[in-house]
């Protein structure tokens, strides 16, 4: 149980500069999820909380702790990995109750951890049972179990569902979720699959090229994302973005030089710079049987999902998708008037990619 704290953190690799400068606050108990392309630095940073990495300058506090230097060991933080490490020659019980032994704990407090954690996770029938007679989700449970017998002050996770295929990866991650919220322990995920951030953390940190690009609730960076990197990251399928620019009063998409139908609101957001960048998300169409307001589309592509349809097609020179309601049954080759719901659409500086309110 403890905050962490990151303050001016650099990280370098020799002349390679991975985190440039960045600060974040964990609270106590809270969950959050590092989401961002591969290579922008995720594992770096976690490796860096549990104290596998040296830091290149700045400030690092787990509680009141400044535990810049201080070794992995003593940190009192568990990590669980993607490929499980467990040891193969041990039963089940053996890989959980292994740490606390080297620590020297007693052997009825160790039984009493090992059970609780293996009641937790809904592995007590495979105690007796060695890694490789397990499926790929018991081992991710094992590994789980191996972190949560220690106690630790917090959970780093880097990208623990990955090796796991869809169905499990769903059952894993409400567990995941669920352990958090019984466990009352700060956990740090790290994912690049934005479902997984969305579904799981209190607090998302999206991140690109070792930079924080917003922290906020999962629900904040979908609604109100910051910049361009993040609207275009978290959402799927990924907004749509189209270059939009002010011709006297009147906002047009650049490339086609049509109206863009959007309020005067835009309008207002648009008149100093004169040109930028919309984004709409495939949920924010409404099909609309009038012209006015919308815009008059061909249908390309028809993706049914059951729950709902993906249409696919072009608009001011970009591809687009619209999700719509299966019901409408859209034909390719079809007409339709697509509507940007109101005050559900983003503008963003064409040059810094930052969101204008
Ligand atoms: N030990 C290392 N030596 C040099 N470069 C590294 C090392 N570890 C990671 N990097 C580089 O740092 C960047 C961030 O890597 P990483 O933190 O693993 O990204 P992520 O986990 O987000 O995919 C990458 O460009 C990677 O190549
Ligand atoms: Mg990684």
């Amino acid at each position: 149980m403890a905050s962490i704290s990151i303050r001016n953190l650099v990280k370098r690799y020799g002349n390679f500069t991975v985190i440039p400068d960045l600060n974040l606050e964990i609270a106590d108990h809270e969950f959050v999820v590092f989401v961002g392309p591969s290579g922008c630095g995720k594992s770096t940073l976690l490796r860096i909380i549990a104290g596998l990495e040296p830091i290149s300058a700045g400030e690092l506090y787990i509680g009141d702790n400044r535990v810049n230097g201080v070794p992995a060991a003593q940190r009192d933080i568990a990590m669980v990995f993607q490929d499980y490490a467990l040891y193969p020659h041990m039963r089940v019980y053996e890989n959980m109750s292994f740490a606390l032994e080297l620590r020297g704990t007693p052997k009825a407090e160790i039984d009493a951890r090992v059970k609780r954690a293996a009641a937790l996770l809904h592995i007590e029938p495979y105690l007796d049972r060695k890694p490789k007679e397990l499926s790929g989700g018991q081992r991710q449970r094992v590994a789980m179990g191996r972190a949560i017998v220690r106690n630790p002050k917090a959970f780093l996770f880097d990208e623990p569902l990955s090796n796991l295929d869809a169905k499990l990866r769903g059952q894993v991650r409400a567990e995941i979720k669920a352990l958090s919220q019984q466990l009352k322990t700060t956990m740090v995920f790290v994912t690049h699959d934005q479902i997984e951030a969305m579904t799981m953390a209190d607090r998302i940190v999206v991140m690109q090229s070792g930079t924080v690009q917003q922290y906020d609730a999962p629900e904040t960076v979908y609604e109100r994302p910051s910049n361009q990197f993040v609207a275009g990251f978290i959402g799927s399928p990924a907004m749509n973005f189209f270059p939009v620019e002010l011709r006297g009063e009147q906002i047009v998409f650049s490339q086609a030089g049509t109206e863009a139908p959007l309020d005067a609101k835009s309008r207002d957001l648009l008149r100093k710079a004169g040109h930028g960048v919309l984004g709409i998300r495939p949920e924010h169409f409404s099909v609309t049987a009038d012209a006015a307001g919308a815009a008059a589309v061909t249908v390309n592509l028809v993706e049914p999902l059951g729950s709902d349809t993906l249409i696919h097609f072009d608009l001011a020179g970009a591809s687009a998708i619209a999700r719509v309601d299966p019901s409408l049954r859209p034909k390719v080759g079809d007409r339709l008037n697509l509507r940007p719901q109101p005050g559900r659409t983003h503008l963003f500086d064409s040059t810094s990619g930052q969101v204008l309110r």
